[in-house]
């Protein structure tokens, strides 16, 4: 089965697609793709096999998106809570990561066709070193795409991507490259797995489930969230339809409430930058110099810190880079 399914979309989805575009569209939309046991159970299959159904609408979905003009889906694949099942269950799904990835490293020129860019944010150190391998490759091959993106979150929590990232944080202090009054909501931001991706627009689970199970905590305090009944695999357009609906409903609530966020922390910023330049002064012993100097002050501060900040990105991201490249020479 092709990742990217092109099935024509029917009279009608192309109907229901005309009037949603006419509305304010998502940019991007994470799914917990949540019911492919019970999907499996209702149908009397083997689990795995309800896993691989649920395998087969993740490349329906992508062709919908793509369709709808979505540029970025988000989908947990794989939580570190999941390896706590039984260990057949845990094999058969690395068994169809495996498959889909050495299938997806084949489809190089449909990936290129559309420009879609795939990473699998989480904490691949947990899998099995050929399925890292495969994902480094794949990362990799596709990085220089940039119509659209795929993140298949594997090994994945929140909790521990907030950890990961404060460790990082920390590591960049320990190695001089930040001061500790550099770490902000903005830089945190770009320390977890998902930094290339804006915040998704909307967040969806099926099976009727109402949480978050540790998924894009961080990420959705202003995502419109869709809890719907439908098992994963079992979920249409016309689910995916009535999502965006809803969130077009909740759009200028949300982007307000974005707005207001984004510019108290900007004010938090400089009070922050302000309280610098005053401790400063006070070391130097002469507290109460002129505004004019005050400003220089405060812009000096600001692209020093600037600068710190893109050194410590760029350290991160060879970091990142290395960590794929030796992934990659370790399979040839
Ligand atoms: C949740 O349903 C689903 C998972 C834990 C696995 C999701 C994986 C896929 C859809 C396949 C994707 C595969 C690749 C290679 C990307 P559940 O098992 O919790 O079902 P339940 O809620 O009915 O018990
Ligand atoms: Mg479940």
């Amino acid at each position: 089965m092709a990742w990217i399914q092109d099935k024509e979309l029917t009279f009608w989805e192309r109907l229901g697609s005309r009037v949603i575009r006419a509305g304010p569209m998502p940019r991007h939309i994470a799914f917990i793709m949540d019911g492919n046991r019970r999907f499996a159970e209702k149908l009397k299959m083997k689990t795995l096999e309800g896993h691989s159904h649920g395998f087969a609408k993740l490349t329906e979905l992508t062709g919908w998106c793509l369709k709808l003009g979505i540029r970025e889906v988000t989908v947990y694949a794989f939580s570190i809570e999941n390896f706590k099942r039984s260990k057949e269950e845990v094999d058969g799904l690395m068994e169809l990561a495996r498959k889909m990835f050495t299938r997806l490293l084949e489809e190089q020129i449909t990936l290129e066709k559309h420009g879609l860019c795939v990473r699998m944010p989480g904490d691949l150190t947990l899998l099995p070193q050929d399925i890292q391998e495969l994902i480094a490759k794949i990362e990799l091959a596709t990085s220089q795409y940039n119509l659209c993106f795929l993140n298949i979150c594997l090994a994945y929590t929140s909790r521990d991507e907030i950890n990961h990232a404060v460790q990082e944080l920390a590591w960049g202090v320990e190695q001089g490259l930040l001061q500790p009054s550099d770490v902000s909501e903005s830089l945190i931001d770009k320390c977890l797995y998902t930094y290339k991706s804006p915040h998704p627009d909307i967040l969806i689970r099926t099976s009727g489930e109402v949480r978050l199970s540790d998924f894009l905590l961080w990420q959705t305090s202003y995502t419109s969230l869709a809890f719907q009944p439908a098992l994963w695999p079992e979920y249409s357009f016309w689910n995916l339809w009535k999502a965006i609906l809803w969130y077009q409903v909740n759009h200028s609530a949300l982007q307000k409430a974005r707005d207001v966020y984004l510019a108290e922390r900007k004010w938090q910023q400089l009070e922050n930058d302000k309280a610098q330049v005053t401790e400063k002064l006070k070391q130097e012993g002469s507290p109460l110099r002129d505004p004019q100097a005050r400003q220089l002050l405060l812009q000096d501060c600001r692209a020093k810190r600037e600068e710190r900040i893109q050194d410590f990105l760029q350290a991160l991201e060879r970091k990142r880079g290395d960590f794929l490249e030796k992934l990659v020479s370790a399979s040839a």
